[in-house]
């Protein structure tokens, strides 16, 4: 929704060093800046900024990408987020593109809705800090657990006073509208009056990934049987309980150093744990795992390693959740906390490096454990044993076969040891399930896509298939990915001279030069990537301005931002100079590099698309019966011979106008 002039306004602006240097300590070597890698621990700096290439690369870890895909992966913002954050940086004004109303209300109600919240962070601190109540009871209450006021600083956690509205009267009394605040759930209306919902508890802030405040756990200090120990923000605009899990703005950055993200129950397993300097850690809040919260994991780490209280109610809760996680391609370990301890009693107990030890000793494959407690559970019930080898093949089945093959086997070959079962029977039940998801896929999607073949005849159904592989022989496909050269060496002179002077009246650019010959390069281009560059090249030049080669650069889809750094760094793709050799061409423009390469480049694809013609139009004469048809394809064979020869003589741009 950020218009184009804006985002072209933000990209014109910035200084890779300046903003990778906010994050990262740099030194200047040379041209370039160096630095300690923050995607992976070292001692000595292997992180390289080129300034003039505007990319930064590890030679430790091999990262590498721009300002904008550094702040997506180190702030872990969304490319949207990343150019709002540059904005605010270097003071552009967004200017949004016509939304809607109701997705503009949208906007604002959210807003008001972190705005609100904010508020209410601050305001429990300070009530936490700064009251009597709040230091007698809230502050008391978490220096027992033995938590630091650097760590509740950290945390921000708070307290509410136990009274009926002090909040809700310090929000009104603000302007906040009350609507909002019953949204957030901090206020509800009891007998006409707004009353505050978190009375007499201690406060966590739930953060989004970039450190705004979502919603509020808030903790009762008493034992009660009538009230909740948690009572939790409802769902609202801003609060969507199963995309959060709770500690990720804390944990990110360890957790993309040390490649593993630690998952706990509870908001106090994550506090204790940061407090001991364990801090790759995040919380379900007590619910079983989401496929949105797994995806969020995914974003930092493919290890995922659970922290479980040992009751057995809550294993085996968790244990059903877990078997989208292996569907997520993430590599799941288990560790029992035991002895009724959970991770923030353990740490505190045995101290944080016994506690890093017994955490690193105890992890377990999560298949092989949850065959493990499947077992016990069975004991020798042989109706429960055969259920249970089903329940593991089915789980194994759900690995990406075609992502972790060996992984699959490996399972596969230990789980029918543990069981004392035929491995190859394993293996048949295993294909039996990925057989039946496949078909389960399958099903979804002809449902949902009308079987528009279905009248045909079987005869009518062959002849299409027949037709469509025939489409393109292997002697023409060979011609075209012979080199893709000549393409990407097109999206080059488009990005870096595009918007320089062409010497011809009718088109006064480069880029009016390309679009207007008689010539459609975007069906003729064999990468998918190069098609969409020059698609999108095209819509910018259609709508009149043509785009900065950073708009491509920087662009959302990280698959055209790499293909466009390596198109524009590629040695090899400056062919145009043997080509001008080879063929000799002599151009009228003189020693005008860009120019010269601009004809040579485009009179190469024009070149190949007439030798494409000229084989097919062979083809088709040898299949000729009739005379008058030979005649024609031999009347086009010569023509197209004529401008074959004429183009590789240099004289294409003359005759293609
Ligand atoms: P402590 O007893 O202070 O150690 O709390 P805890 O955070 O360890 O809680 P517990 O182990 O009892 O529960 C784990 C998590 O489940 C909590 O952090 C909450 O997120 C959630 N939870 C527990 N009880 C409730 C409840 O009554 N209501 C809601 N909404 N969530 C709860
Ligand atoms: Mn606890």
């Amino acid at each position: 929704m950020i218009s184009q002039q804006t985002i072209q306004q933000i990209l014109s602006r910035i200084d890779i060093v300046e903003i990778v240097g906010s994050f990262v300590k740099l030194k200047k070597r040379g041209a370039n800046y160096l630095g300690n890698c923050p995607f992976h621990n070292e001692k000595s700096p292997s992180f390289t900024v080129s300034p003039s290439k505007e990319i930064y690369k590890c030679f430790g870890c091999g990262v590498s990408g721009n300002t904008i895909t550094f702040l997506m992966e180190h702030e872990k913002y969304s490319y949207v987020e990343a150019l709002k954050w540059l904005a605010q940086k270097y003071n552009v004004e967004i200017e949004e593109k016509e939304v809607s109303a109701e997705v503009r209300a949208q906007l604002q109600l959210a807003d008001s809705l972190f705005i609100i919240n904010n508020f209410a962070r601050e305001y429990f601190t300070k009530a936490l800090f700064e009251t009597e109540e709040g230091r007698n009871v809230g502050l008391s209450y978490f220096e027992e657990r033995g938590f630091s006021e650097e760590t509740i600083r950290k945390f921000q956690l708070g307290y509410c006073a136990n009274e009926k509205d002090t909040f809700a009267k310090a929000a009104l009394a603000k302007g906040y509208n009350l609507e909002y605040l019953q949204k957030t759930g901090l206020v509800s209306i009891r007998y006409e009056q707004p009353v505050d919902n978190y009375r007499g508890r201690v406060i966590f802030p739930i953060h989004n990934q970039s450190g705004k405040v979502l919603g509020f756990g808030a903790r009762i200090l008493v034992k009660s049987d009538k009230a909740p120990k948690y009572i939790n923000s409802p769902e609202n605009d801003i609060y969507v309980k199963h995309k959060v899990l709770y500690g990720t703005y804390f944990a990110r950055h360890s957790i993309d150093k040390l490649n593993e993200c630690l998952l706990v129950e509870g908001y106090t397993d994550v506090v204790s744990l940061h407090q001991a300097g364990i801090e790759n850690v995040v919380a379900s809040s007590g619910t079983s795992l989401t496929q949105d919260q797994l995806r969020l994991i995914k974003k930092y780490t493919k290890n995922l390693t659970i922290l479980y209280d040992g009751d057995a109610a809550g294993i085996k809760a968790a244990l059903r959740g877990l078997d989208m996680a292996i569907e997520e391609g993430l590599n799941v370990k288990v560790v029992l906390i035991p002895d009724k301890e959970d991770p923030d009693s353990y740490v505190q107990k045995i101290g944080a490096a016994a506690f890093r030890e017994f955490v690193a000793n105890n992890k377990q494959d999560f298949i092989l454990f949850k065959l493990q407690v499947s077992m016990q559970d069975a004991g020798t019930d042989s109706v429960r044993k055969s259920q249970l080898v089903n329940d593991i093949a089915e789980t194994i089945a759900r690995i990406d076969k075609l992502e972790d093959f060996t992984k699959q086997q490996d399972y596969i070959r230990q789980c029918s040891q543990l069981l004392k079962i035929d491995e190859q029977g394993m293996v048949n039940l295993v294909n039996k399930y990925i057989r039946e998801r496949l078909q389960k896929r399958e099903q979804q999607f002809t449902q949902t896509q009308p079987a528009a073949n279905d009248d045909l005849s079987p005869e009518a159904l062959a002849a299409m298939a027949a037709m469509e592989g025939a489409e393109m022989d292997t002697a023409t496909e060979d011609f075209f990915n012979t080199d893709d050269k000549h393409e990407k060496e097109l999206v080059k002179i488009l990005l870096r001279f595009g918007d320089k002077t062409f010497n011809d009246e009718n088109h006064p650019t480069v880029a009016d030069y390309i679009f207007h010959l008689p010539y459609d390069f975007e069906s003729l281009a064999n990468g998918e990537m190069v098609k969409r560059i020059l698609r999108e090249y095209k819509t910018f030049y259609d709508d009149g301005n043509l785009p900065d080669k950073k708009w491509f650069l920087y662009h959302q889809d990280p698959d055209i931002s790499k293909q466009v750094t390596l198109i524009l760094e590629d040695k090899e793709a400056e062919l145009s100079h043997n080509w001008v050799d080879k063929f000799e061409i002599k151009t009228v423009f003189g020693d005008n590099a860009y120019l010269r390469d601009t004809i040579s480049t485009t009179n190469y694809l024009i070149l190949r698309k007439i030798k494409k013609m000229i084989d097919e139009n062979q083809e088709e004469m040898q299949s000729a019966t009739e005379v008058e048809a030979q005649i024609a394809c031999m009347t086009l064979h010569q023509h197209l011979k004529k401008l074959e020869k004429e183009l590789t003589n240099g004289l294409g741009t003359v005759i293609f106008r």
